[in-house]
């Protein structure tokens, strides 16, 4: 990270504000705080919500300048209460776009009605398959399973855990001598690339969902470069 990106936002006052859901290291929330300082994403994180007190995310925030709160959903008496807090701080906010960083509780489903098609996950597998849990144990499950092609998906989330409609994906090859950590940091590289630029996609209008598609979005897969693979847009 450079020192430019080190520093504080620019005031973008005009930009979409965003949310930012997290629950520990917060290496998505800083690859979307790189990605706006460097203008490949025009948008201000208005409000940082974790989910546990002590998550490192938190720390990176407060360097940014950036609101927080925590949010931790086993204080309230029912998971609903703890969606009203959420949707009311994200309101308060003014968050047209929610974004699920590594935040680990399942959403409550007032929640995602309040944000409908204004909610993304990033999930460390290549959906559908491998499909709940937390990193590491989507991309444990996908070396048990032998497959030899992981990845990293950005959805729009639903109801239902990891199966909303897909914005984009990107695929990281398994090699014969991977490990768990060493799979998932290949993968977290990914997700660092796919989500500033899914969001960026979506703030500008330039998906639409379309029963369980989302259209407006070419996602390239070269077999010969998979570490380089991004999702590409269509020039809309
Ligand atoms: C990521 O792999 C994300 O996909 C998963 O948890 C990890 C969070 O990483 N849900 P970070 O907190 O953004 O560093």
């Amino acid at each position: 990270m450079s020192a430019a990106d080190e520093a504080a936002l620019p005031a973008r006052e005009d930009a979409p504000v965003i949310g930012v859901l997290v629950s520990g290291q917060g290496s998505n929330l800083e690859a979307i705080f790189a990605a706006i300082a460097r203008g490949e994403l025009r948008a201000r994180v208005g409000l940082v919500i974790s989910s546990r007190p002590d998550a490192p995310a938190l720390e990176r925030a407060i360097r940014r300048g950036v609101a927080t709160r925590v949010i931790v959903p086993k204080a309230y008496a029912t998971r609903a209460e703890a969606g009203v807090a959420l949707v009311a701080a994200l309101r308060a906010a003014g968050c047209e776009l929610v974004v699920l960083a590594g935040y680990k509780p399942i959403l409550d489903a007032g929640v995602v009605r309040a944000f409908q098609w204004r909610i993304l996950n990033v999930h460390p597998s290549l959906l559908p398959a491998f499909a709940g849990g937390m990193a590491p144990r989507p991309q444990a499950e996908a070396l048990a399973a032998g497959v030899k092609i992981s990845g990293c998906t950005v959805h729009f989330v639903t109801e239902a855990v990891d199966a909303g409609p897909i914005l984009a994906q990107a695929a990281v090859p398994v090699r014969d001598d991977d490990t768990v950590d060493a799979l998932a940091k290949r993968i977290l590289a990914q997700e660092h690339r796919l989500l500033p630029w899914a969001i960026a996609r979506v703030l500008a209008g330039h998906v639409r969902v379309d029963g369980r598609r989302v259209v407006g979005v070419d996602v390239e897969t070269s077999g010969e470069q998979p570490e380089s693979t991004v999702a590409s847009h269509s020039g809309q």
